[in-house]
């Protein structure tokens, strides 16, 4: 069907006001966050009910044409944006938004999928409740991305991924079927857990128009410090002891390499260095309790803190004393993806090994950058409570600029930096997915049994291939 065609028909299935054509108002949605990834559309299309959403797959289903759904755009591994083949539709949720039903007393909360993420923690909040799914992109990314790629962040250690998180979901199936999954029960072993097949399918096998997701009390006291450590050694040791001290109040473990830290500070207008002199290794630790103040959880840390600072590990520390001093650290934490991107051409691998073998992997790491791209620096950011390290070779831009296959440096890189994760356990993707651009490696570290099944479970609900295509599964 050809581009004048596609735009008419989603125009009378949705309505006019609900799609976008000229080149100027589709360009945003065509482009990724960091402007790596550039597609082409016929058009973007806004549905604003599930009616709308089955409506339009079922026409796209059987008229060939393809579908790349997206939240709010904040992938970072090419998912979110159509290829560029042309005659496709970018699905975008931005206005399936509504809050649809919280119940305090349920700790329960139902929501379309295009609500963003502050807003849902926003809603939760007002009834004394929170929704801890917390990253940098909370601002623009929607509960729908998060779901379609099981995101993180910086609160798994203590709640989960957001898989974790799910108690229903609603689907619009590649055919049009609608699957209404939307409980808000804590138990119901009837059959197969159809929802966690979507959850993480980014896009490939439906579009989840709504989700039924758990709330959590509000806790009482809030403890926030950020340790300085010579070694990263110290910086997993020091991490495993607070989690061995805290049982259930610690929240957040983030690890970042000096590096990091000092692209943080430059490129933040607002962020202030809180050591007199940055550390080689920073733990960023948040704690949570459900008893006490501010003031007494910060005195236990403070405590638990001590004979580590008493010998000379911790060789600086400094705890929040208030709100606006704990956002402030969290600010340098959250601004890193945004900052890696104004220093330079940042690649960024999201592996993840067991936790106490965080210090080999990134010394084979560091190793494996000076001998094979000694012009890159090695940046570190990274939930290490979860063994999730974002592993960055960091080019300049000038440098990057001159490299001639831009592609297969980073094929070559990732893959020498892959197999070490791998020899370890570990893993290639930890939280960000598949996208477009790992594609390759779903070949090479995932076994073939793997492999065929995903491709079996796409066939089964995605016969012709219209939802997300070449994402996430290579060819077969
Ligand atoms: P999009 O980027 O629009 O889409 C992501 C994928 O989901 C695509 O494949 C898309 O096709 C699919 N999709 C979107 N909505 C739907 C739907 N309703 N139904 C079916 N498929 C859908 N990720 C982490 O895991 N942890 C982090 O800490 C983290 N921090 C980040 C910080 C910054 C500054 C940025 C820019 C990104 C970060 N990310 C992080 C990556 C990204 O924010 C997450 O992957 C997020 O979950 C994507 O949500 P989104 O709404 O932007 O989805
Ligand atoms: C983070 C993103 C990049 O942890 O996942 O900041
Ligand atoms: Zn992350």
């Amino acid at each position: 069907m050809d581009r004048n065609s596609i735009v008419g028909v989603m125009r009378e299935l949705v309505g006019e006001s609900n799609v976008l054509d000229s080149a100027a108002d589709i360009a945003p949605y065509l482009i990724d966050w960091r402007k790596r990834h550039i597609g082409v559309a016929a058009c973007v299309v806004f549905p604003r009910s599930t009616a709308h959403v089955s409506k339009l797959l079922a026409y796209c289903n059987e008229h060939d044409i393809k579908v790349f759904p997206q939240g709010g755009n904040t992938s970072v591994c090419g998912g979110s944006v159509p290829d560029a083949s042309g005659d496709s539709i970018v699905l975008n949720m931005a206005r399936m938004n509504r809050i649809v039903e919280i119940n305090a007393g349920n700790n329960s909360i139902t929501v379309e999928a295009g609500c963003v993420l502050a807003n849902l923690q926003a809603a939760a909040i007002e009834v004394d409740r929170i929704f801890p799914l917390t990253l940098g992109a909370e601002g623009s990314c929607q509960i729908g991305g998060n779901l379609s790629t099981n995101a993180g962040g910086t609160n798994v250690l203590r709640f989960g991924n957001t898989r974790d998180l799910v108690l229903g979901l609603e689907v619009v199936l590649a055919d049009g079927r609608v699957w209404n999954g939307l409980r808000t029960l804590r138990k119901n072993n009837s059959g197969y857990d159809l929802k966690n097949l979507f959850v993480g399918a980014e896009g490939t096998l439906g579009i989840i128009t709504s989700a039924a997701l758990k709330l959590f009390p509000r806790p009482h006291a809030t403890a926030t410090a950020m340790l300085g450590v010579d070694d990263v050694e110290a910086a997993v040791a020091e991490g495993l002891k607070l989690q061995a001290a805290f049982p259930g109040e610690l929240v957040g473990l983030e690890l970042i390499s000096k590096s990091e830290f000092d692209i943080s500070l430059r490129h933040s207008e607002h962020a202030r260095n809180p050591f007199s002199t940055v550390p080689e290794w920073i733990v960023l630790v948040e704690l949570a309790a459900s008893t006490g103040s501010d003031e007494s959880l910060a005195e236990r840390l403070t405590d638990a803190l001590q004979p580590s600072f008493a010998s000379g590990v911790i060789q600086d520390a400094v705890i929040a004393a208030s709100e606006q001093q704990r956002a402030a650290l969290w600010q340098i934490r959250h601004h890193v993806t945004e900052a890696n991107g104004r220093e330079g051409m940042g690649l960024t691998h999201d592996i993840a090994v067991p936790t106490y073998r965080i210090p080999d992997f990134v010394h084979r790491a560091e190793q494996v950058l000076a001998r094979h791209y000694p012009e890159a620096t090695q940046v570190i950011v990274g939930h290490m409570g979860d063994g999730n390290l974002h592993y960055i070779a960091m080019f300049s831009h000038e440098y990057w600029a001159q490299v001639h296959d831009k592609r297969r440096v980073q094929l070559e890189l990732s893959h020498l930096l892959y197999d070490i994760a791998s020899e370890m356990g570990g893993t290639f993707s930890a939280e960000h997915g598949i996208g477009a651009l790992h594609v390759p490696e779903m070949s090479v570290y995932k076994n073939a049994v793997e492999i065929e099944l995903m491709q079996q479970m796409k066939a089964l609900l995605d016969p012709n291939n219209i939802m997300n295509p070449g994402r996430v599964l290579p060819a077969n």
